[in-house]
């Protein structure tokens, strides 16, 4: 883990506070604004209505969370970050950030709305599982959670059955998931009826690949 800690402090010293830092590092800003508006789209589509607070679980410098704060100024965000120029970045303008893993964050209270962009794409099974599982109990009732991470897509099962070299956007070793893990990974921790939509983001300009799968979870009622 502290190897793929030191991986994310070298890049943002490297490429800064920028979408490039978080997204697609050799690709234009062009295609990575795209992918941001996107990754965008479907969070604010998903937020729930009279949401008061909402986490970001690896929450970078806040390129997801700074356009909520800017819409929606009454809510308060809160982020987890272990990147520590990223968790600054994301206090000064956003909001109050846990300086650690996400596998030791220890929630202190419930939020309506949390975001897991790109992050579980870093963690092995069983991590993946205690985050999400720690999440959800600090989910309100009728709150929701977004996880977006990187599609198993042709190109990526291609290069993998020909043993191609490690075909990593941010850098490091990362996961894929297709439809049916994503699924088989969040029915581990909520019953399948809370699966209430999933997404697509799609290749710029091009609209094939699929690059990103997202998918909403939405705690019932009490
Ligand atoms: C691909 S970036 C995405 C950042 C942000 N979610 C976004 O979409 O703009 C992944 C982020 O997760 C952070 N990260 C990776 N593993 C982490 C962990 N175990 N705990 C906390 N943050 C982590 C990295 O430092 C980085 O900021």
């Amino acid at each position: 883990m502290s190897n793929i800690r030191n991986q994310w402090e070298e890049r943002q010293q490297h490429l800064g506070n920028t979408e490039r830092a978080v997204l697609f590092k050799n690709f234009p800003d062009a295609f990575n604004n795209s992918v941001h508006q996107s990754h965008l789209d479907f969070l604010m589509a998903c937020m729930p209505e009279g949401t008061r607070n909402m986490l970001d679980v690896g929450c970078g410098y806040g390129r997801l969370a700074l356009p909520f704060k800017n819409k929606f100024p009454e809510i308060t965000i809160e982020g987890v970050e272990f990147c520590e120029e990223f968790a600054r970045e994301f206090e000064k303008n956003v909001g109050p950030c846990f300086h650690g893993s996400a596998v030791d964050f220890i929630p202190q209270k419930s939020y309506s709305f949390v975001s897991i962009v790109t992050l579980l794409m870093y963690l092995d099974a069983d991590h993946q599982y205690q985050v999400l599982s720690t999440i959800w109990k600090a989910l309100e009732p009728g709150g929701r959670i977004v996880i977006i991470e990187p599609y198993m897509n042709i190109l990526v099962s291609i290069r993998r059955l020909l043993k191609l070299k490690k075909f990593t956007p941010t850098g490091g070793k990362v996961g894929y998931f297709s439809n049916q893990e994503l699924r088989r990974l969040v029915k581990r921790v909520v019953p399948e009826t809370a699966i209430s939509a999933t997404s697509y983001t799609k290749f710029p300009f091009t609209g094939f690949p699929r690059l990103h799968i997202g998918i909403c979870l939405e705690k019932p009622a009490a």
